[in-house]
C-alpha cells in the first residue's frame, strides 16, 4: 500500500460483504457531450450486497465490530428510504444478526411497501415506522429518544443490541470509533491501484456527500497518499458550514482512533451545498433531466436522492469551468438505485412521460 503516513488502519479485520475491486470506466459519451474533462465512474452502486452501494463498504467494519463485541441485534434509523438501513439489515441478516430499523417518514413519502422498504421487508427486517416532527429530517432527540425504547425492549428479551448511528459516521451509540470512514480510506487505495493499473493520473474524486464518512474516509486516503487529489463532496441534506464541521470530526476521530498522521484541516474539506434543493429527498427538475441525461449517454441509472444530485452538481460545475479541460475526475457512483421507484410519480411528471 501506498499510504506512507498511516498506521493500524490498515490492518483492521472486516467481514466479506462486497465483491472488490469494483469497476472503474471512462464515461466517454458523458465526457464528450460536456466537452472535456475526462470523467470516470467508479462502480460502488455494484459492490454487491443488496443492490449494491457505498454502505457495505462501512459495514464491513462495522459488522465485525457487533461480531466482536458479542452483540445479536443491531439497531439503526434513517430516513423511511434508507439506503443504509436496507443495507445494515442485509449486512445483519448475512451475519445471523437481527436487524431492527427506525424508519422516519419524510419528504414525500408515507411508508408504502415500495423501494427500499419492500427490500426491508423481504429481509424480514423488524421495521418500526416513526414520525418527525418538523416531516423532513430526523432530528438526533427525535432518533435518540426511539432508539433508547428499542434498546430497552430487546434488553428486557435478554438480547444484546448494537446501536449504529445513521449512516454509520459519527462515533456513537455502540460503534466507538469511525468504523465507517475505513471503508472510504480503503476506497480512494482501491482506485488509486486501479488508475495506476491504466497509467492515469486522477485529478479529483466527486461524490454525494450525506452523514459524512464516505468523504471522510476518502479524504483520509487521499491525505495519506499525498499526491494532491482531491475530493469534492456534494451535500444532499446540510449546509457547508455545520456539514463541513462533521466531516472534520470524523476524520479527526479516525486519526486518533488509528494514529494517522494525515493532520486533515478545515481547508481540505470541500462541500458544494447549492445542489440540495428543497432539501433532503425532495427531487427536482434538474436532477430528473440529469438522471436522464446520464441514461441517455452511458445506458446508466443514478439514484433520485443522492447521485442525480452529485452529477447534477458536476455537470453544473464543469459549465461554470471549475476543472481544466485536461483534468480526470472519477464520479464516484454510491449507489441507492432502488429508490428510484418511489419517486415513479414525480420523475414521470418532471420528464412529461405520458
Ligand atoms: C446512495 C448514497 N450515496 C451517498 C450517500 C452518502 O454517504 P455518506 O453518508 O457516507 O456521506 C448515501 C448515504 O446516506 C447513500 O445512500
Amino acid at each position: 500500500m501506498d499510504n506512507k503516513k498511516s498506521s493500524g488502519i490498515e490492518e483492521l479485520r472486516r467481514v466479506a460483504l462486497i465483491s472488490r475491486p469494483t469497476p472503474m470506466v471512462k464515461m466517454d459519451n458523458l465526457t464528450e457531450a460536456l466537452g472535456g474533462p475526462e470523467i470516470y465512474i467508479k462502480r460502488d452502486d455494484l459492490t454487491g450486497l443488496a443492490f449494491g452501494g457505498n454502505k457495505s463498504r462501512k459495514l464491513e467494519y462495522i459488522i465485525q465490530d457487533v461480531l466482536d463485541k458479542r452483540a445479536d441485534v443491531v439497531i439503526t434509523w434513517a430516513g423511511i428510504q434508507s439506503n443504509w438501513c436496507l443495507q445494515t439489515a442485509a449486512a445483519a441478516r448475512k451475519y445471523g444478526l437481527k436487524p431492527i430499523l427506525l424508519l422516519f417518514r419524510t419528504a414525500e413519502h408515507t411508508g408504502e411497501i415500495d423501494g427500499n422498504v419492500l427490500l426491508d421487508v423481504i429481509l424480514e427486517a423488524d421495521i418500526r415506522f416513526c414520525e418527525t416532527k418538523g416531516g423532513r429530517v430526523v432530528t438526533e432527540e427525535e432518533a435518540e429518544d426511539a432508539v433508547q425504547k428499542v434498546v430497552n425492549e430487546v434488553l428486557e428479551k435478554g438480547h444484546r443490541p448494537y446501536i449504529v448511528p445513521i449512516g454509520g459516521s459519527v462515533v456513537g451509540g455502540s460503534m466507538d470509533k469511525p468504523l465507517g470512514a475505513v471503508g472510504y480510506f480503503d476506497a480512494f487505495n482501491e482506485i488509486k491501484n486501479q488508475a495506476g493499473k491504466k497509467g492515469l493520473k486522477i485529478d479529483y474524486i466527486i461524490h454525494a456527500s450525506g452523514s459524512g464518512s464516505t468523504q471522510a474516509g476518502l479524504l483520509l486516503g487521499a491525505k495519506a497518499d499525498g499526491t494532491g487529489i482531491r475530493i469534492f463532496g456534494v451535500s444532499v441534506s446540510e449546509e457547508k458550514e455545520t456539514f463541513s464541521e462533521s466531516i472534520l470530526k470524523i476524520a479527526r476521530d479516525a486519526e486518533d482512533a488509528w494514529g494517522l498522521k494525515t493532520s486533515v484541516t478545515d481547508e481540505d474539506i470541500v462541500v458544494y451545498d447549492e445542489y440540495i434543493g428543497e432539501g433532503y429527498g425532495f427531487m427536482n427538475k434538474n436532477v430528473a433531466d440529469t438522471l436522464r441525461f446520464v441514461a441517455l449517454h452511458e445506458g446508466l441509472y443514478l439514484d433520485p436522492v443522492y447521485t442525480g444530485k452529485a452529477m447534477a452538481g458536476l455537470v453544473d460545475l464543469i459549465k461554470k469551468g471549475t476543472f481544466k479541460k485536461s483534468d480526470r475526475i472519477v464520479f464516484l457512483h454510491t449507489g441507492g438505485v432502488p429508490a428510484l421507484f418511489p419517486y415513479r410519480n414525480i420523475i414521470v411528471d418532471y420528464l412529461s412521460y405520458k
